[in-house]
């Protein structure tokens, strides 16, 4: 379906590109043409994923940034432009989450994945937006949410705000730069396995069989699937769409509502052994 020069000449800054579905979208974003900018905290991934990209004939560039941290992302955004090109489109990944009673929660942890999601989010939005709205060009922005987005879930409760958040920006801002050709579409992702959401979300071989065996596909999601339909969300192809949130989880969602109801059973000792193995985690 996707043509290899579907985002020929395009340039996409990917928030979280290091790893998980991050990489997996850059991977295949530069496999279809665009240049790709690679945006994460740590220096190594990035690297790695840049000579992975150019190893396979494709472009790519990185820098390092905590999206938390506005004047950082602007600097990002800065040397994209001078030592790459200005990205046209912005794909917002980076994300935090863990599982969590709420009542244990620190006010920082709650501060910290609001921060990278929602706030991380915003601020990779104004950085470009203002240059693209400035410059007269249009933009494209994709938002990385999750199915609990629309419907909350227990025991990720930092993360269910924030990324309702980021869906709500999603459909408010596609209205209000309609004007200036910019988009804003989300993709709902359900349960795809990357190493960053398995270890903190999956906390054992258990869990995820008794997950899988409620999925009405009996499979979780691949990472090139979702890297698929971000490449079609981004491409010209579907200029029309805008304001939508793509839903992607096998009809789990469909099944029952998204999240992590399915833990409201768990025994005490399920979450003190979780907090045991965080204590003991370097
Ligand atoms: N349960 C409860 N609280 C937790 C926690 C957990 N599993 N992990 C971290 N916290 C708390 C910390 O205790 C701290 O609060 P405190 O200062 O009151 O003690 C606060 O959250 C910030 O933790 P810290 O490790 O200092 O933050 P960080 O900015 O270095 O890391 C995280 C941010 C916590 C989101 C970290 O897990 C991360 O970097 N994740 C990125 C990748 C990811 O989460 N991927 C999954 C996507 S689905």
């Amino acid at each position: 379906m996707l043509r290899n020069d579907l985002l020929a000449g395009r340039s996409i800054l990917i928030t979280g590109a290091g790893t998980g579905l991050g990489r997996a979208m850059a991977l295949r974003c530069a496999e279809l043409g665009a240049g790709v900018f690679l945006v994460a905290r740590r220096e190594a991934p990035l690297e790695e994923t840049a000579r992975e990209i150019r190893a396979r004939g494709g472009r790519a560039a990185w820098a390092t940034a905590d999206v938390r941290d506005f004047a950082a992302v602007e600097r990002a955004v800065a040397r994209a432009a001078e030592e790459f090109e200005t990205p046209d489109s912005l794909v917002n990944n980076a994300a935090g989450n863990f599982l969590a009673r709420t009542e244990r929660l620190s006010p920082n942890a709650f501060a910290a994945i609001v921060g990278i999601v929602l706030q991380g989010s915003f601020h990779c939005t104004l950085a470009l937006a203002r240059r693209w709205i400035e410059a007269g060009h249009s933009g494209n922005i994709l938002n990385i949410v999750t199915t609990y987005a629309a419907t909350g879930s227990p025991f990720v409760i930092p993360s269910a705000a924030a990324k309702s958040g980021v869906l709500a920006m999603t459909r408010s801002l596609a209205v209000e730069w309609a004007r200036y050709r910019i988009r804003v579409n989300a993709i709902a992702p359900g349960p795809f396995p990357t190493e960053g959401a398995w270890s903190r979300l999956v906390p054992s071989a258990a869990a995820e069989q008794e997950w899988l065996a409620q999925h009405p596909m009996r499979r979780f999601g691949r990472p090139e699937e979702l890297a698929d339909l971000a490449a079609f969300l981004l491409s010209d192809r579907a200029d029309y769409i805008n304001g939508e949130c793509v839903t992607i989880d096998g009809g789990a969602s469909a099944c029952a509502p998204g999240g992590f109801r399915h833990l409201l059973d768990a025994p005490v000792e399920f979450w003190e052994q979780l907090e045991e193995q965080r204590r003991r985690r370097p």
